[in-house]
């Protein structure tokens, strides 16, 4: 056993005792103002690595290297050629796939299970967006003005974007960000998350050696009011794309006002999942489980709200709550294990205190509701899966946003009544429907105010179709076509030819 905060090092090919320096220019520099910060494996306290600890000033010189990159070779760049250097990235993430996802499990927590099966996603994302390199095109529209005016779009990249993530999966929200800026031909500042900063780093050594030139890929590590805030209200920075909080969402909407620069929001989330009693309940059981305990809660789109229809509630609630004890929680090194800890002390703090408001609110925990300290579990952040019965729409763990592995489960009775309350909430981002009946999924598929349903499903998502949020789950869409839009600008061309 490890006490927290204590220096050794996990057997992993990128920790190398060395600081991780900032990626500016196609350089590996420090930090201007010297300073380092720890990353924490959050299943065992120990320290991974010291961590350049970038803030304004290397956002300037990020900046002004991304913009040194626009303005001159990267601007010239074919798309073909864009392309080119989409699919080797590709190539060196399959190749290094193992070393990658590892270093997202001991960053964050979250377990190999699903680390290594993000693997697909990563490369597909990246395959995805080399494809769409060579697919941008602008539009000739025909105008109705007198005479021979002849009209026609350009699609051209937006600049410089600042790319800011958390820490709930580094790789996939990275190439998330990385992938359409290389493809629309942008430049970018990504800006990890201090939790887990350790994958984009190695992202960024694997895109220099995939041909990616200096300035195009900058990442620089540090916290979010100092780099990020810095980041979020850069004169020089054309866009924001951003996934986190709402309430950081709110920050970064405030601070781009200086240049009104162009944002992307993928925000929080309190997704209604809701289970009628025509449901196949054997599918239901583990998929609305999973919806939540994912990750251990900390996905944007978990669907938290658990509806059930009221003459199976009782029996279905004691069903996910028997699948949610049966889940083995513990370091994700184990492949055995499904459910991993929480990201930090920080993440941990705040979902124990939703544990204890829940409570207090007079909800029912059916199982789970503590934290889990057997044996090695007592040095990192780990919370028993949860499930919440009795829960009524107006209490705390029916509205806020906890991020951890927790089910509020809430009885119904007929689908107007469902859909009405699924929609009693200031987030939009996912939803889940569970029903053999055709019509109620697609009442339900209309009537929900949310960027995605999932249908006898939960979380499935493909790089070729669109996700993010309504309301206050954020603007703009990721995946699909739509993504590409959002790293374009429109120009309209009109030429008098007569
Ligand atoms: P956060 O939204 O504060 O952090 C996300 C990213 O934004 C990090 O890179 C952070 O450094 C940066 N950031 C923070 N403050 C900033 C600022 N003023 N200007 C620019 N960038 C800034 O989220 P945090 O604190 O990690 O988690 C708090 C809660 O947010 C969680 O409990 C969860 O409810 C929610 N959350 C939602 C996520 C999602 O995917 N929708 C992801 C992470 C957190
Ligand atoms: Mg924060």
């Amino acid at each position: 056993m490890t006490a927290p905060g204590s220096r050794q090092h996990a057997q992993h090919p990128f920790l190398d005792g060395k600081t991780k320096r900032l990626l500016i220019d196609g350089k590996w520099l420090e930090a201007a103002s010297g300073k380092t910060f720890d990353s924490i494996n959050p299943a065992t306290g120990e320290v991974l690595a010291q961590v350049a600890e970038g803030d304004a000033e290397d956002i300037d010189r990020a900046v002004e290297a991304a913009r040194r990159a626009f303005e001159g070779p990267w601007g010239k760049v074919k798309p073909f050629e864009r392309q080119a250097i989409l699919l080797r990235f590709a190539d060196l993430v399959e190749q290094h796939a193992d070393e990658i996802t590892e270093l997202d499990t001991l960053d964050m927590g979250a377990p190999v299970q699903r680390t290594r099966g993000m693997k697909r996603r990563a490369i597909g994302l990246l395959r995805y967006y080399a494809g769409m390199a060579t697919a941008l095109h602008g539009e000739t529209i025909e105008n109705s003005l007198p005479g021979e005016v002849f009209s026609y779009t350009l699609k051209e990249p937006v600049g410089v974007v600042g790319a800011i993530i958390p820490w709930n999966a580094p790789l996939s929200s990275s190439l998330w960000k990385i992938g359409p800026a290389l493809a629309t031909g942008c430049t970018v500042i990504l800006k990890p998350a201090e939790e887990a900063p350790l994958t984009p780093l190695l992202l960024g050594q694997l895109a220099l050696e995939a041909g990616v030139p200096p300035g195009v890929l900058n990442v620089v590590p540090g916290f979010g009011e100092t780099a990020g805030a810095a980041l979020a209200r850069h004169m020089g920075v054309d866009k924001i794309a951003f996934t986190g909080s709402h309430v950081t969402g709110q920050k970064i909407v405030q601070a781009s006002a200086g240049n009104l620069k162009r944002l992307s929001l993928e925000l929080g989330g309190k997704s209604p999942d809701i289970v009628f009693a025509d449901a196949d309940l054997d599918a239901a059981v583990p998929g609305a489980g999973m919806a939540t305990f994912l990750n251990s809660g900390q996905i944007c789109s978990a669907g938290t709200r658990l509806f059930v229809e009221r003459r199976i509630y009782d029996e279905f609630v004691g069903r996910v709550a028997d699948f949610g004890r049966n889940l083995r929680v513990g370091n994700g090194l184990d492949p055995d294990v499904t459910i991993g800890p929480l990201v930090s002390r920080e993440q941990f703090d705040r979902v124990s205190s939703y544990l204890a408001i829940g409570r207090q609110e007079g909800a029912r925990p059916v199982t789970g509701g503590e934290r889990l300290t057997d044996g090695d579990l007592a040095n990192g952040y780990f919370v028993a899966p949860t499930v919440f019965a009795d829960v009524r729409d107006d209490m705390r763990i029916a509205q806020e946003e906890i991020f951890g592995p927790v089910i509020s489960a809430i009885p119904f009775t007929d689908i107007d009544e469902v859909l009405s309350r699924a929609n009693n909430t200031m987030f939009g981002l996912g939803s889940g429907v569970w029903t053999r009946d055709v019509s109620k999924a697609h009442r339900l598929a209309k009537g929900i105010r949310a960027g995605s349903v999932w249908i006898n499903c939960y979380q499935a998502m493909d790089p070729a179709v669109p996700f993010g949020g309504y309301k206050m789950s954020g603007y703009g869409r990721e995946s699909g076509i739509q993504h590409l839009e959002e790293y374009l600008n429109v120009k309209a061309v009109w030429i008098k030819t007569d």
